[in-house]
């Protein structure tokens, strides 16, 4: 049984207060159960803070992003060694917006997959399709390519420490949700693939997450489905009710 794995992205929203007011709701909403690992993952800024706000709580903290150097002249970025200092648990790489505003490739996903790993950190690891690339009828091509190329070279121990989250880019903060089939379709082709890459065993053990308009109405049929193993949430994880209930649609 893979446990679900919820994650919060805040993306570049809130303020330390705001930040500091989310963390502590949560902590209080979400007490005592620990069926479903949940992970908030606010902008790199206010990781200290929030790391106070979550200390006694079994809410993990993560980031979005980080550097593939482990140190050195490399100005506005953020290291591996770093996120753990502070008391990150996971990081998200790849996400559509980096892939999207910042260049990120496949090749600069599996570097950071690398890194982060070496800090045994959790990557939680970005693909998905864009709107064109579905109505062309390439989403398989597209995300066998994405994953290949961001996993490349790991050996199955290290893919079984990872987590993937499909987010189809048309999806993303539009209110259109995949519908649990279109979604279940992709997650198993993942899978599939993973087990082909990886083994079947290290396979069934990845968690995939979805991402792309998650909300507590849609967040249990999605997670219902046989290979759909949490969410990665963007605007309903900025209120503590609708992250609190998607989490419950979790369980
Ligand atoms: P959304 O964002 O839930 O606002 O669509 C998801 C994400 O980008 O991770």
């Amino acid at each position: 049984m893979r446990k679900p794995f919820i994650a919060g992205n805040w993306k570049m929203n809130l303020l330390c207060e705001s930040s500091v007011d989310l963390a502590q709701r949560l902590t209080s909403l979400l007490a005592g159960d620990s069926s479903v690992q949940v992970a908030l993952c606010p902008p790199a800024v206010y990781l200290q803070q929030v790391a106070t706000a979550l200390q006694g709580s079994s809410i993990e903290l993560g980031a979005q992003n980080m550097s593939p150097e482990k140190e050195g002249a490399f100005t506005g970025e953020v290291s591996g060694s770093m996120l753990k200092d502070v008391g990150c648990h996971c990081v998200i790489l790849g996400h559509s917006e980096r892939r999207q505003f910042f260049g990120e490739t496949d090749a600069s996903v599996n570097a950071k997959t690398k890194a982060a790993l070496s800090y045994g950190l959790t990557p939680i690891v970005c693909v998905g399709e864009m709107l064109e690339q579905r109505e062309a009828g390439t989403t398989a091509k597209v995300i066998d390519a994405q994953v290949r190329g961001s996993l490349n070279g790991l050996t199955p121990e290290h893919a079984g420490q990872i987590v993937i989250a499909y987010e189809p880019v048309w999806a993303i903060g539009t209110g259109k949700t995949a519908s649990p089939a279109q979604a279940e379709e992709v997650h198993a082709q993942i899978r599939k693939l993973l087990a082909e890459l990886f083994g079947a065993s290290v396979s069934e053990s990845i968690r995939i997450q979805y991402g792309g308009s998650v909300k507590p109405d849609n967040a249990a049929e999605l997670m219902g489905q046989p290979n759909i193993d949490g969410a990665l949430v963007g605007g309903a994880a900025l209120k503590a009710d609708s992250f609190a209930a998607i989490v419950a649609a979790a369980r």
